[in-house]
């Protein structure tokens, strides 16, 4: 049951996650063209983020340990990307990458509620990061 409920949480923060990014990028494909690096990172997080939940949905477990190793290796590129990360930044950015290496080893470990639960938390770090990001921008206008 407790799995049950996890798994709906997710799909319906996955229907508004994706949701949203779809809008945003149409909006940013409409301005401009060209994405820098990290934008298209980011990008690719949503896509492999996608992958996991499939992946966790049809038993493959293959898929969810790859799109996992992704999203580390992602994360770890974007952090090295951004000009004077703030503490909490760091913070945000090292929990993201030890909830994606927990995805990994229980994806390999066919544990389908902890690999539940890890895609949940890494949902709440994009959001939380996001928030730090424009917590941030909003302090310096
Ligand atoms: C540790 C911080 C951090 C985490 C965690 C994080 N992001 Fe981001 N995200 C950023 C930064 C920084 C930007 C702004 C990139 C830019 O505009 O250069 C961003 C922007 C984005 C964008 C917009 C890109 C665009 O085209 O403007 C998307 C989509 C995105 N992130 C998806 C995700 C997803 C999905 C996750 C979780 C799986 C995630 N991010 C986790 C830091 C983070």
């Amino acid at each position: 049951m407790r799995v049950f409920i996890l798994s709906t949480t997710l799909a319906a923060m996955f229907v508004v996650v994706t949701s949203s990014g779809g809008e945003a990028q149409d909006q940013k494909l409409d301005k401009s063209k060209k994405l820098t690096s990290n934008q298209m990172l980011m990008r690719d997080k949503l896509v492999h983020m996608n992958r996991v939940l499939e992946g966790i949905t049809l038993d493959k477990f293959d898929q969810v340990e790859a799109s996992g190793k992704m999203l580390r290796m992602i994360s770890r590129a974007t952090s090295w990307h951004i000009v004077n990360p703030t503490a909490q930044y760091k913070r945000i950015s090292t929990n993201f990458q030890e909830q994606a290496a927990d995805l990994e080893r229980h994806a390999k470990e066919q544990n389908i509620e902890a690999a539940t639960l890890d895609l949940v938390r890494m949902n709440i770090t994009c959001t939380q990061c996001h928030q730090h990001l424009r917590e941030v921008a909003a302090r310096h206008k």
